[in-house]
């Protein structure tokens, strides 16, 4: 794990599985906060209820997030921003395998992760260190 004390990161994803287990992962190395991006809302409330017992107060927060659509990332990554007051870690992890529906697929998988890259990077200024996984 690289170094994450008091940084704070997007969760594409974050809800269940994998994306879960790396926001977990991130608070257990002492994370500022953590903002999850998905499109599962009832979980996400639950996730972050249990989250936030186990890990204090105001850790996470979730955002209702298809990462398909580009308004809706720019303006989950600002709220994130105004919320925790910096990013510095994006981890493009949701995803979906669908060979039938392979055209949303590849909206999910790719691009998803350009949008969420392209917004990550417009944010910054070259002075602030980014990290994207
Ligand atoms: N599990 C594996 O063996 C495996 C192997 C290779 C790659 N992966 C990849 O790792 C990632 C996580 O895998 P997992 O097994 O935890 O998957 P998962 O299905 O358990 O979780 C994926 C998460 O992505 C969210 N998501 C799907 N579409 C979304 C969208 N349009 N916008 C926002 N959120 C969306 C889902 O709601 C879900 O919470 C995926 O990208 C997957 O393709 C998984």
């Amino acid at each position: 794990m690289f170094f994450v004390g008091g940084k704070v990161a997007i969760v594409t994803g974050g809800v269940q599985g994998i994306g879960l287990a790396i926001v977990k992962e991130l608070l257990q190395n002492d994370a500022k906060g953590i903002a999850i991006f998905d499109i599962k809302a009832d979980l996400g409330e639950r996730v972050v209820e249990e989250i936030n017992d186990k890990f204090g107060p105001g850790k996470v927060i979730f955002l209702n997030v298809d990462v398909r659509h580009r308004n809706e990332v720019e303006c989950a990554m600002e709220k994130t921003v105004a919320h925790f007051k910096h990013l510095d870690i994006v981890v493009n992890n949701a995803g979906i395998f669908n060979d039938i529906e392979w055209e949303k697929s590849i909206k999910v998988n790719l691009v998803g992760y350009f949008i969420n890259a392209y917004d990550f990077s417009s944010i910054f200024r070259p002075e602030h260190v980014m990290e994207l996984y």
